[in-house]
């Protein structure tokens, strides 16, 4: 039996050593490592070997059995590899040929520029809010002091959705955002608010190169116990600091129906430093959002009691900032998803 063994061992290594194809290989394992190859039958006769002799035996055809299919585990990575260098040969690889460039996906300008302004109010402790593009008149309107037919909603040409009762309409700006947030937040008027409402807004407006139908909108709120004007002088001057560098800024005399009083600022002309061009038509400044005290009529739709609170708000659109900062000349590149204006950025 031990020499049976040895034979078969010497056997099934000689006729191995020989193949190169697949087939043959596969008539090997058969013959020899299969459920009933040569190794199967040699175990199957351990049993009938009186019991001294069991255990040795047994060993040694434990010992085949392994080697015999270690030796076909290395066959069939050896004809892998044979394989491999075969079809290299036959078609020679050019490993000094430059490789396709890979593209790259970016941010879009306009995402881009929303997340710089999200990350200044982040620093500066507003919290996101976000608030519905679907509203209804009373938000975007009535509640911001518009009422029905009032001459100032020809400031906010407006695209409605159903003309219910409700008239519900596509936000015209984030303001209406303001009452939600402090529905929201204040608990019952009771606690400050102070939050940035990004989106975008909607206007019913002929489309150029200075107007768009669509448009983002930052909106910003801060209410408190003693929110001042100075507050938002501040909070405003150091917010165009960190977005536009060290340069002059200015605030001017405005009038929103929502803010009591109100206020537009500008900041220095990014492209001409001041000097005066045709972007800033020649002031030297650009105009940059409008801001105010919130109304106290406005504090009370949303829940405080303007006796005890007060706070400033404002509205910027970084479509426009970026148009500023980036000298781009139409506004309509934005949403054209021409790459060429794209792969600037
Ligand atoms: N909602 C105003 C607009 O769209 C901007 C604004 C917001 C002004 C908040 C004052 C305060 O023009």
């Amino acid at each position: 039996m031990i020499d049976n063994l040895g034979k078969l061992r010497a056997d099934a290594l000689a006729q191995l050593a020989p193949i190169w194809d697949e087939a043959a290989l596969e008539e090997w394992r058969v013959k020899y490592l299969g459920r009933k190859g040569a190794v199967s039958a040699s175990m199957e006769q351990l049993g009938a070997l009186p019991k001294e002799e069991r255990g040795a035996v047994g060993k040694l055809a434990n010992e085949t059995k392994n080697e015999l299919e270690a030796a076909y585990a290395t066959k069939v990575g050896a004809m892998k590899q044979r394989a491999l260098s075969e079809s290299l040969e036959a078609e020679p690889l050019d490993v000094t040929l430059p490789g396709r460039p890979v593209l790259r996906g970016r941010l879009h300008p306009a995402t881009a520029n929303l997340r710089e302004i999200y990350r200044i109010w982040g620093d500066m402790g507003f919290q996101i809010f976000r608030s519905r593009q679907v509203e209804s008149d009373e938000m975007n309107f009535q509640l911001l002091n518009i009422p029905p037919n009032h001459p100032a909603r020809d400031n906010w040409s407006t695209f409605y959705v159903a003309d219910t009762e409700q008239r519900v309409l596509l936000r015209t700006h984030t303001s209406p955002g303001q009452i939600r947030a402090m529905r929201q937040l204040s608990q019952g008027g009771t606690q400050p608010v102070r939050v940035i409402l990004p989106g975008m807004c909607y206007r019913y407006e002929q489309i150029s190169a200075r107007y768009e139908i669509q448009f983002n909108q930052v909106e910003g709120l801060a209410v408190g116990r003693n929110v001042t004007f100075a507050d938002l002088k501040g909070t405003l001057t150091e917010f165009a600091r960190r977005m536009f560098g060290e340069r002059p800024v200015r605030f001017y005399g405005d009038h929103f129906p929502f803010t009591e009083p109100s206020a537009q600022m500008d900041v220095q002309c990014i492209i001409c430093d001041g000097a005066g061009c045709a972007m800033c038509k020649y002031t030297g400044f650009l105009e940059i959002l409008g801001a105010g005290m919130v109304h106290p009529q406005v504090l009370r739709n949303g829940g405080y009691d303007p006796a005890e609170w007060s706070g400033f708000a404002f509205g910027m659109g970084p479509e426009r900032i970026a148009i500023l900062k980036h000298g781009i000349e139409d506004i309509r590149y934005f949403w054209a998803n021409d790459l060429r204006f794209l792969e600037q950025f």
